[in-house]
């Protein structure tokens, strides 16, 4: 295949909290395998994440501890960003939405969305405290609900009947910051009008059949109901600054936090490419040339933004391309021992923290498990105990002892050579082909984004080699035909050399050490060549066990613990 190039994203995490297994499994992990398949296939691939920084929940995390949106965004910005890279996801950049090239660029932006004429201007009257001196967005305010008298409703939804709350009918309202009244004042925002782009979204969309089933349809459910204008400018000090300096009722407001955020993935193509020596105009290669794809890996919380307003944002600023496709993933479950399956909550303590985690543990083994219960179709759920269980029968026995029975075999009964071919039988071929046939195979399922399926399909492939070394059994044909030994052992090491190149998106860290202790290179993978034999008597070195088997810690809480 042609050489191809993409653009990938992660969605922004919040830089108000940790990394938690639910972020990685919804959005970065499945990104990661894509685009580390991708350059093992030769296709050139940006990679881009980083912090979105803005919004109400930072500066009240600032106000409680008595610190700096600044200091606190920067904070988790290192944070998150050495999450990622303890667990294997390297960006290749990993910038933050307070940047002055990202202000710069969401300010240029809104200035061509709101020349083309689709912002519009209206005044409003919202709950204010005058205590805390700032509008309340409306999960900040609880009070009585007005369709079902239920106490303590939140501003946004009430969760007792589950109906929408219009924040300024709240019976007996209560300010969440200051536990004070809220005063009703009028303020003036700008409304984004997505309902200029109705048709051309839904002609978009409906030329996305390849896309996931649930993010299709939930975005074409949308844009059949009608789209609402979406105001995008909010009464905050923390942001970008509206950019209309000669309107007076601009001043003090910033654009909403999910306006401009991503603006980012276009702004920290900017930022790389200044900071890699280019004109940062030359981000323009990535979104203004329709051979790069554009490809946004998201949680399904996400689908709302990045299916309908950021591509109308896009056609509004007319001059980008849209995205490809978005990914999304459901929402993860979790359950712990001897619990029920619960939500995943900073609040109710239910997050498995990554940093905490990976105090612990092998990236790998939470890389696999992640994967082999991905929810690409619906919910799923993490449960602790099932980690374990199916760690240590899929991976630690089935993988890691395959690799290390082959390779340590060999370097003691073949000289730590790669052993003669000589004439390979039946079985050996048979073997030798299902494996010749696995690039393609994971290739197929991982260009249509089915990550999981193609994990599958490389522990089945695992467990047939499994079967081959056993029913070969070359601990016995050493002593009665050495030379059928040496074939039956260069097939498993060529075999295992395949699975080292394959495993790679998935789990790259013991990728890497099988393909050294093989004598490879493992930054110059090549998915092409995965079947391509290692020469006969080429090198080996002493292999390590990959894994060790996992055990849950006697107090699992240690694990989400938010410290
Ligand atoms: N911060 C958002 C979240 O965690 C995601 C922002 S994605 C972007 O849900 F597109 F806005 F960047
Ligand atoms: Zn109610």
């Amino acid at each position: 295949m042609a050489k191809r190039r993409f653009l990938v994203t992660g969605a922004l995490p919040y830089s108000n909290g940790k990394l938690h297994v639910g972020h990685v499994a919804g959005a970065y992990l499945p990104a990661d395998i894509f685009v580390r398949y991708l350059r093992a296939r030769g296709d050139e691939v940006l990679f881009i994440c980083g912090s979105d920084d803005h919004g109400v929940p930072v500066c009240l995390t600032a106000r409680q501890e008595n610190s700096t949106p600044r200091q606190i965004v920067e904070r988790y910005n290192t944070a998150q960003h050495k999450a990622f890279e303890g667990i294997g996801i390297h960006f290749d950049l990993y910038g933050s939405t307070s940047s002055p090239l990202h202000h710069k660029m969401s300010s240029d932006f809104f200035l061509k969305v709101h020349a083309q004429g689709a912002i519009t201007k209206k005044s409003s009257e919202q709950l204010y405290d005058a205590q805390a001196g700032m509008f309340l967005p409306d999960r900040y305010v609880k009070g009585t609900c007005h369709h079902c008298n239920a106490p303590d409703a939140l501003g946004d939804q009430c969760e007792a009947c589950g109906k929408t709350i219009d924040p300024l009918l709240l019976r007996d309202p209560v300010s969440v910051i200051s536990g004070t009244r809220p005063e009703i004042r009028s303020t003036t925002h700008w409304f984004f009008q997505q309902s200029l782009f109705e048709e051309r979204l839904s002609e978009w969309l409906e030329g996305h059949a390849e896309w996931r089933p649930f993010v299709r349809n939930f975005a074409q459910g949308l844009v059949k109901q009608g789209l609402p204008d979406r105001a995008i400018t909010r009464d905050l000090d923390w942001g970008v600054p509206v950019p209309l300096a000669d309107d007076p009722d601009a001043s003090g407001k910033v654009l909403y936090v999910w306006f401009d955020a991503p603006i980012g993935y276009v702004s920290f193509t900017a930022e790389w490419c200044a900071q890699h020596g280019m004109d940062p105009d030359s981000y323009a290669d990535w979104w203004r040339d329709p051979e790069c794809k554009i490809i946004h890996f998201i949680g399904e919380d996400n689908i709302v933004f990045h299916a309908i307003i950021w591509p109308a944002m896009l056609m509004a600023e007319g001059t980008y391309q849209l995205p490809s496709n978005v990914v999304a993933n459901s929402f993860l479950n979790i359950q712990f021992p001897n619990r029920p399956v619960e939500k995943i909550s900073k609040s109710r303590g239910t997050a498995i923290w990554i940093d905490n985690y990976l105090e612990d543990y092998h990236p790998d083994l939470l890389r696999y498990y992640l994967t082999a219960i991905a929810s690409e179709t619906q919910r799923t759920t993490f449960s602790l105990e099932e980690m374990v269980t199916r760690v240590n029968s899929e991976l630690v026995d089935a993988l890691g002892n395959f690799i290390y029975r082959t390779l340590s075999f060999t370097m003691r009964y073949f000289d730590g050579k790669v052993p003669e071919k000589g004439t390979p039988t039946e079985t050996d071929l048979q073997h030798w082909s299902e494996i010749q046939a696995l690039p393609e195979r994971l290739s197929h399922e991982i260009e249509s984004f089915r990550f999981r399926n193609a994990l599958a399909e490389l522990m089945s492939a695992t467990r047939a080699s499994n079967k081959y070394i056993d029913t070969k059994a070359p601990w016995k044909q050493r002593k009665e035909d050495l030379a059928g030994c040496a074939t039956t052992m260069y097939y498993c090491i060529q075999t295992t050399k395949a699975l080292a190149v394959l495993m790679n998106p998935f789990l790259p860290f013991t990728s890497e050490k099988t393909l050294a202790t093989l004598g490879l290179d493992p930054t110059d993978l090549d998915w092409d060549k995965a079947t391509d034999p290692l020469p006969e008597g080429a090198p080996l070195q002493q292999p390590e066990i990959p894994f060790k088997k996992m055990e849950l810690p006697e107090d699992v809480t240690r694990l989400s613990r938010n410290e």
